[in-house]
């Protein structure tokens, strides 16, 4: 398709949005975004840091080694809208914080003298820019390299020389019309390999500086370094770490949901007894599996399967770099109404402008379905209340929860974080397939490797270690809630 796919960025904007709405329209006097967003304390986190160091102490006594990379994660679905990694890069290693995308395939950071890069982040973490003058491994890519011709091939991208340096430059659009440009660069990339936590090896990898950004990604509230694309092309690190044999072609991720947050991004495949597997859509430039029907409570519903074909803008996509879901729009006039329809009339309904909501008064695993994406070989991902709704806020003792699926006009559908969390999410590269399962992402898991006898072996990674220890993650933006308004109306019905 001639776009990246997003959506990741007004999504967050209009998740926010919502919350606006409400507290200036709905309950101006009795609602806040501190109640809408309970802070999570700090004796919490100091427990959770120290279940954390006892996981660790628990991989430290592995004895196997081969293939498996284990990154931090930071972020949650809900209120921060992304989940973001650690990267070190160049000589001596610098530092970045990007978003974790399944929906694009390069990484790229911001780049010294970056026109537009944010230079501080509301999420309370340090910025950086890669200086490849400053790193004595770092080299340009030129036009005439071969990884030049590949990136070429990339569907959304415009390759272009710059006069200047016979650079191999980049421009990618995303989504929700954000921009990234810059250029190649080749430099020694720094990953934790497992059992041993300590033990960082490196590699060269081709990754992007980007020289300009625009649209969202120059919005500080939610500012990161770059992007981290994890798609299947072969620029994306994954493709290139695999190709050099160095990990396995495929991994798995477990995002937790809650507002702790955090979760497991390991490349390898995380092994759990009760995995669904669907095949991937041969030939796709992103994670594309075959949803065939939807149903609310086993009632599978009335939807026309040809309204789901993969096409260059129909299809359905796993994406970890969207907030929320988005259904193709002849699906979500069919799925909200029959969610609807399944929740008792009692229970009160609050329409916003993107989202129908209710106001809860006891649990919402009682008052609402189950919603079921039955995918190609027999597969399904069953969805609990928790796995679609957004909690909007409170008031009066009472929750706020919203519907958090979005109509899309033309026929995607994006299946993000809200979905996506709380669950092992195995992207298999080898067998072209995508595997899921519900899961406790606080625990740890057991992730295959292959020993140097060539024996498939498992080592166990722990929840890994938060980023930053601290409640700041939870900062809410205020500012840009205008713009939010006014991106997701070109953008979603
Ligand atoms: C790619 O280049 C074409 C022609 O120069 C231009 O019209 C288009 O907007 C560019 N697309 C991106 C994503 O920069
Ligand atoms: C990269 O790894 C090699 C071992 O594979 C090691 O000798 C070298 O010192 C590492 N380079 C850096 C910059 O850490
Ligand atoms: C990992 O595998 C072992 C052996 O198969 C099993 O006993 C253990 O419960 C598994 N752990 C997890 C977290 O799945």
């Amino acid at each position: 398709m001639a776009r990246k796919l997003g959506g990741r960025i007004p999504v967050l904007f209009t998740v926010f949005s919502l919350v606006v709405v409400l507290c200036e329209g709905l309950f101006p006097t009795t609602m806040t975004l501190e109640r809408a967003f309970p802070v999570s304390g700090d004796v919490e986190l100091s427990q959770l840091i120290a279940r954390d160091r006892a996981r660790h102490g628990r991989m430290l006594q592995s004895t196997n080694s081969a293939g498996v990379v284990n990154f931090p994660v930071d972020g949650n679905s809900f209120p921060v809208g992304i989940y973001y990694t650690k990267v070190q890069l160049g000589s001596p290693p610098q530092e970045f914080y990007v978003l974790i995308d399944t929906g694009s395939d390069v990484l790229w950071v911001s780049c010294s003298s970056c026109s537009g890069c944010p230079l501080t982040s509301g999420l309370k973490i340090p910025l950086n820019s890669f200086n490849p003058m400053s790193s004595s491994s770092a080299s340009k890519i030129s036009c005439s390299d071969e990884m030049c011709t590949q990136a070429q091939g990339t569907q959304y991208s415009n390759m272009t020389c710059s006069a200047q340096g016979n650079l191999c430059s980049y421009s990618f659009q995303y989504g929700d019309g954000s921009t990234a440009s810059g250029y190649y660069v080749s430099d020694t990339f720094y990953f934790d390999k497992v059992p041993r936590e300590s033990q960082t090896a490196n590699s060269s990898v081709v990754f992007g500086c980007s020289m300009a950004v625009g649209g969202r990604l120059t919005e500080t509230d939610k500012a990161v370094d770059g992007i981290f694309g994890f798609g299947p092309q072969s620029l994306s690190v994954i493709s290139q770490l695999a190709s050099q044999g160095i990990t396995p072609k495929v991994f798995s991720h477990c995002l937790k949901g809650d507002n702790a947050g955090g979760g497991i991004l390991v490349l390898g495949e995380i092994v759990e007894p009760n995995m669904i597997y669907s095949p991937l859509v041969p030939s796709q430039p992103h994670y594309n599996v075959n949803l065939e029907s939807i149903s609310v409570n086993g009632q599978a519903l009335n939807i026309d399967p040809s309204v789901f074909a993969t096409s260059s803008n129909g299809g359905t996509i796993i994406d970890s770099g969207t907030t929320i879901a988005y259904l193709a729009e002849k699906a979500y006039e069919v799925v909200i109404p029959a969610i609807d329809a399944a929740i008792s009339v009692s229970v009160q309904r609050v329409p916003t402008d993107n989202f129908l909501c209710y106001l809860v008064t006891s649990s919402v695993d009682n008052n609402f379905p189950q919603v079921t994406f039955n995918f190609e070989g027999d597969a399904s991902m069953v969805l609990g209340p928790r796995d679609y709704l957004l909690k909007g806020g409170s008031t009066g003792g009472n929750d706020l929860w919203c519907i958090g699926f979005m109509g899309v006009k033309g026929g995607l559908t994006i299946l993000g974080d809200l979905v996506l969390k709380d669950k092992i999410i195995v992207y298999d590269l080898a067998r072209q397939r995508i595997g899921w399962t519900s899961y406790d992402c606080s625990r740890s898991v057991n992730v295959s490797t292959t020993s140097n006898s060539g024996k498939p072996e498992t080592v166990i990674v722990g929840h890994s270690p938060r980023i930053l220890p601290e409640k700041s993650i939870l900062w809410i933006a205020t500012t840009s809630i205008l713009y939010t308004l006014m991106v997701s109306s070109y953008m979603f019905l």
